[in-house]
């Protein structure tokens, strides 16, 4: 954990030119959740048996057990991977983020360092309602403080903006998040369930 000098550390808009560093970031921040997340969906009873039965089926039209074995959870993987990656911002960060009342601003450390990003849009869940969309620190500069600085800044642009509440969702298998969320005055308000496991929570806070 570094210690960081708190007067060294800024928040600004993100630069067009440092969309792809803030994607590598994005990237590496979710790797981890990503790869969590996908053993924690496989590992569900349900999950399991469905790839039994389909396992079983394949049985049928492949000669080889371990073919029949392996495909559905190979193909499981990859649907996985795909869906986790399809959201619209990831592919222009800078255009989709610089559109009316949306925005994405980066923490930089020491004036060049680009050591955490966070992004801002509006909730269609509820009137008066912003999202907080791809938080991440860059791991070298985690429990150090950035991700609650990011998140108060977050807070307090949204306010300005008029916005009401700020909601996040966050992956039940990041504890990290889930941990900064608690301890920041967030409330659980729903959650996205698959195969009737949470995989998802919804965060939200009033912005007094
Ligand atoms: C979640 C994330 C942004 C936190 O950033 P960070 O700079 O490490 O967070 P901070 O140092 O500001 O910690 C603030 C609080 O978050 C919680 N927290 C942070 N890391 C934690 C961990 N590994 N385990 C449990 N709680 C944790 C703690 O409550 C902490 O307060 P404390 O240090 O006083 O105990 C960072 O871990 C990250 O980028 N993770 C990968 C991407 C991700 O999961 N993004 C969130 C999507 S919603």
């Amino acid at each position: 954990m570094p210690t960081l000098e708190p007067e060294q550390l800024a928040i600004r808009e993100m630069r067009e030119d440092e969309a792809p560093i803030v994607l590598e970031l994005l990237k590496d921040g979710f790797k981890d959740t990503e790869n969590r997340l996908i053993l924690y969906v496989l590992t569900r009873p349900l999950a399991l048996l469905l790839m039994a039965v389909v396992s079983s089926g394949l049985r049928f039209f492949l000669n080889s057990f371990v073919v029949a074995l392996v495909l559905p959870v190979v193909l499981t993987v990859v649907a996985l991977k795909l869906l986790l990656w399809r959201s619209p911002d990831l592919r222009h960060l800078y255009a989709y983020y610089n559109v009316g009342q949306r925005g994405i601003w980066v923490a930089v450390y020491d004036e060049d360092d680009v050591c955490g990003c966070v992004a801002l849009e509006p909730w269609s869940g509820e009137p008066g309602a912003a999202e907080l969309k791809r938080l991440a620190v860059n791991r070298w500069y985690r429990r150090s403080g950035v991700g609650r600085r990011l998140l108060s800044f977050l807070e307090n642009q949204a306010r300005a903006q008029g916005f009401k509440f700020l909601v996040a969702q966050v992956s039940v298998v990041t504890k990290a998040a889930i941990g900064l969320f608690e301890n920041t005055g967030y409330k659980v308000s729903g959650g996205r369930q698959w195969l009737g496991y949470t995989i998802q929570q919804e965060f939200i806070k009033e912005l007094l």
